[in-house]
């Protein structure tokens, strides 16, 4: 009896998931494949002038294309509650997380649009030649080329920590925050 009562009241604990819109979820998970994608067909080096990597740039080019939608999306349909039970400090840190991941999300296609400009490399995506952002510069590309190289695995890493936090809220918090990004119901 005993037993059931607090099986009632877990139960009754239990928050009702909300989910991530529809667009969210495709925008999210569209996002880490490019940036995955991005990152492991990056180059640098010198070699990069004789064999520029055009797939590098498009799906570098396509994570920008997918956080300016998302941030759209987010703005008009906004997110999920974060779970109240959980402390303050926690909460916060999601929020910063997330926010810091948004800020790579933008930097990274502009400093890398922006160092293939200063290489004298032209970024052509489906056959449109984007203008160039800054003037070519002899080598080495600069400041700018090599925060982007070293902010890629930055970016990697982040996103690693941040899918781990995910696995810690629904395995060990069981708040439900992995079904919240689920395609799934
Ligand atoms: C490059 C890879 C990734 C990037 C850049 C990324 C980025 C983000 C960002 C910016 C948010 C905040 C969404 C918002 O509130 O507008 C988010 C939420 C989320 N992500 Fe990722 N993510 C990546 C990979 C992953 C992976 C691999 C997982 C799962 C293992 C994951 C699970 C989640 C979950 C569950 C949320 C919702 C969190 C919540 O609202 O409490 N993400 N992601
Ligand atoms: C989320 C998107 C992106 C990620 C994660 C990323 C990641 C990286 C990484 C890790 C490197 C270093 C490679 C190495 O040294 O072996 C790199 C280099 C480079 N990336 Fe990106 N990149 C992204 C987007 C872009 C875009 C959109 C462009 C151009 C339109 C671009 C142009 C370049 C160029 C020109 C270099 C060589 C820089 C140099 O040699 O100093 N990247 N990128």
């Amino acid at each position: 009896m005993g037993l059931n009562n607090n099986s009632v009241e877990r139960q009754m604990e239990k928050p009702v998931v909300q989910h991530y819109s529809k667009i969210m979820i495709v925008l999210h998970w569209l996002t880490a494949l490019c940036v995955l994608i991005a990152w492991l067909l990056s180059e640098g080096g010198p070699k990069i002038l004789q064999n520029p990597p055009i797939w590098h740039f498009a799906f570098g080019l396509a994570v920008l294309v997918l956080v300016v939608s998302r941030l759209i999306a987010r703005l008009a349909g906004g997110t999920p509650p974060a779970d109240p039970r959980n402390p303050a400090l926690l909460r916060f840190a999601a929020k910063a997380g997330h926010a810091t991941l948004y800020a790579f999300l933008f930097a990274m296609p502009i400093s890398g649009w922006y160092a293939a400009s200063a290489l004298g490399i032209p970024v052509t995506v489906l056959g449109v030649t984007l203008p160039a952002l800054t003037a070519p510069v002899q080598q080495p590309p600069g400041l700018i080329a090599e925060l982007h190289s070293t902010g890629g695995t930055v970016l990697l890493a982040l996103a690693g920590l941040h899918a781990l936090m995910a696995i810690y809220h629904q395995f060990v918090l069981k708040d439900g925050t992995l079904r919240k990004m689920s395609p799934a119901e």
